[in-house]
């Protein structure tokens, strides 16, 4: 049987006690894939097609954090082009503190690669992702992709990586990210990545948090896919803020 787990008030905790709440596991030896995501009550991923409407203060407080312990944040091509993902701007200080408390982060402070999943390399060189300044961005893909495609990628300043075939599978990816010694992912979705990576047993942890609002609509559900794989999750705390915002943190009961 579960055990009760923690469920705290947001407003009793420091930011250190937040941040040290969603601490990767120490020195991973593998990539460790953690996942985030905001649904309202109801189930929806979005509202007029962006995630933004879901958004809340504790939300986005959370958001940053799991970026400021990250390698790498990794995304679904759909939600780069329709969210218009740029680099990842985060607190340099913060990510060098996180690293010696051995929590994540970076001991230089640099901030973490977007890391974009995309069968068909079809992103517009011209687009955020790639003018945007920070980190150089990644592109995970096939060798099916137009060659073209690739090609601007590149010189639009893109490390460019064939990883599968036709398409990109969940141990491909997580080859893909331990050669490039990116261990502590996070991945923002969306839901037809995650789909993936549930049918592959590839997360190790759910951030979920819940937006106090119904939306109905036609919106997708966080995860989409195919088949079905029920995967048990032990529940690690709940924080409730003061708006109505439920944080949720759920990890995989470890078999492999
Ligand atoms: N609420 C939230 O927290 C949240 C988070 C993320 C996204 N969203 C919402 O979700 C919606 C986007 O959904 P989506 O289904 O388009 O999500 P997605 O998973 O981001 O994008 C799907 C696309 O990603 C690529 N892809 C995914 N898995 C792949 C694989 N295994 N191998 C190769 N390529 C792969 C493909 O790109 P190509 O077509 O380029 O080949 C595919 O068409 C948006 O409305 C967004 O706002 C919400």
């Amino acid at each position: 049987m579960q055990r009760m787990p923690n469920a705290i008030q947001l407003t009793d905790l420091s930011h250190d006690e937040l941040v040290g709440l969603y601490a990767y596991p120490a020195g991973p030896s593998a990539p460790y894939v953690r996942v985030n995501f905001v649904s309202s009550i109801d189930g929806a991923v979005s509202v007029d097609g962006r995630s933004g409407g879901l958004g809340t203060p504790a939300d986005k407080l959370v958001f940053r954090i799991l970026r400021d312990l990250a390698d790498v944040v990794v995304v679904g091509a759909g939600t780069a082009r329709t969210e218009n993902y740029g680099a990842a701007h985060t607190d340099s200080t913060l990510r060098t503190r996180l690293w010696h408390h051995g929590f994540g982060g970076d001991p230089d402070g640099a901030p973490p690669r977007i890391a974009v999943v995309s069968a068909g390399a079809a992103l517009d060189p011209a687009s955020k992702l790639f003018t945007d300044t920070g980190a150089r961005p990644i592109i995970i893909t096939t060798a099916a992709a137009p060659a073209e495609n690739k090609a601007g990628l590149i010189d639009a300043g893109a490390e460019v990586i064939e990883a599968g075939d036709a398409t990109v599978t969940p141990a491909q990816l997580r080859d893909t990210l331990e050669k490039l010694h990116l261990r502590r992912v996070l991945c923002e979705g969306g839901p037809a990545l995650f789909g993936d990576l549930i049918t592959a047993q590839a997360v190790d942890e759910l951030c979920l948090t819940i937006s106090p609002m119904l939306v109905a609509g036609s919106e997708q559900r966080i995860a989409v896919s195919p088949n079905a794989m029920p995967t048990p999750m032990n529940c690690r705390h709940l924080l409730f803020a003061d708006d109505g915002t439920i944080l949720t943190r759920w990890e995989r009961c470890h078999t492999r």
